[in-house]
């Protein structure tokens, strides 16, 4: 098959990944092209309900008039810019999304793993130079079946065997507690005065979809504040309203030190 070709199958367009792609992910078998709001189609024309939104990257709606037209005009009119310069647009967007989430300071990011990551490096640069722990002996307190990304520090600290399976050796400095147990928390930090920080998925998404018990993140976030911890929320899967509310640590009104 030549590349200009249109693929007007599934079966040759799977074929085709299946041939060329490396198999990192077992994708369902709908090979989608086209996409307009809440509605995607297959090469087949066959319509569906898009509930998972690429994983909340599109909870917008796929091709929304709006956006495209900003990023048709951006590409017309500058491509990129390395942070070697300012350009006439980041601070912009800066104002705006942290007027909306309402903290302080941002980083965009290209993904969530990324962002997982610099939120572990700011949680330890803030333990040695402010929280006054022993250079590298900090530790972040992570929860069972978490999914935080693929990256081999954030593998180090999943439980899930297809994630790490001979991808060691690990890296240090997580302890892992149950998720949706307020005690379990509370035991670790009243023993552990090296905790920085304590990451956790207001629902776990790849687990399953946990929806915790009531009071389990205000309860974690006093935890947090009592025992002098970073409460580092990861809402890559549940944020920009996929639960209804703009991030979902607002159902109980929690603000994280760090928001991902
Ligand atoms: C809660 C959570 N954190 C982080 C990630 C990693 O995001 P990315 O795949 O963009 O690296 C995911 C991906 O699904 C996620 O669900």
């Amino acid at each position: 098959m030549s590349i200009l070709e249109n693929i007007t199958s599934s079966k040759d367009a799977i074929a085709l990944e299946d041939k060329h792609g490396a198999h990192n992910y077992h994708p369902l078998p709908v090979v989608l092209s086209k996409g307009e709001g809440v509605y995607v189609w297959d090469v087949e024309g066959k319509k569906y309900y898009d509930f998972l939104s690429a994983y909340s990257a599109v909870n917008q709606g796929h091709c929304h008039p709006k956006i495209v037209n900003a990023m048709t005009e951006q590409a017309k009119t500058l491509t990129l810019t390395s942070r070697a310069f300012y350009n006439d647009m980041l601070g912009k967007y800066e104002k705006y999304a942290t007027e909306t989430f309402h903290f302080d300071k941002l980083l965009p990011m290209n993904t969530g793993a990324e962002a997982v990551e610099t939120a572990l490096k700011i949680c330890r640069k803030w333990a040695y130079e402010e929280k006054g722990i022993v250079e590298n002996n900090a530790e972040i307190v992570v929860c069972e079946n978490n999914f935080h990304g693929r990256t081999t520090t954030i593998i180090s600290f999943s439980n899930d065997p297809v994630a790490r399976k001979n991808f060691g050796p690990y890296t240090d400095g997580f302890i892992k507690i149950e998720y949706d147990n307020l005690s379990a928390l509370e035991e670790v930090l009243k023993s552990n005065t090296n905790v920085a920080g304590f990451l956790v998925e207001p629902i776990q998404g790849e687990a399953g979809v946990y929806v915790p018990s009531e009071g389990y993140l205000s309860g974690t976030k006093a935890l947090c504040e009592k025992y002098n911890v970073l409460f580092i929320a990861d809402e890559v899967q549940t944020g920009i309203a996929r639960t209804g509310k703009m991030i979902a640590v607002n159902y109980e009104e929690v603000k994280p030190d760090i928001l991902i």
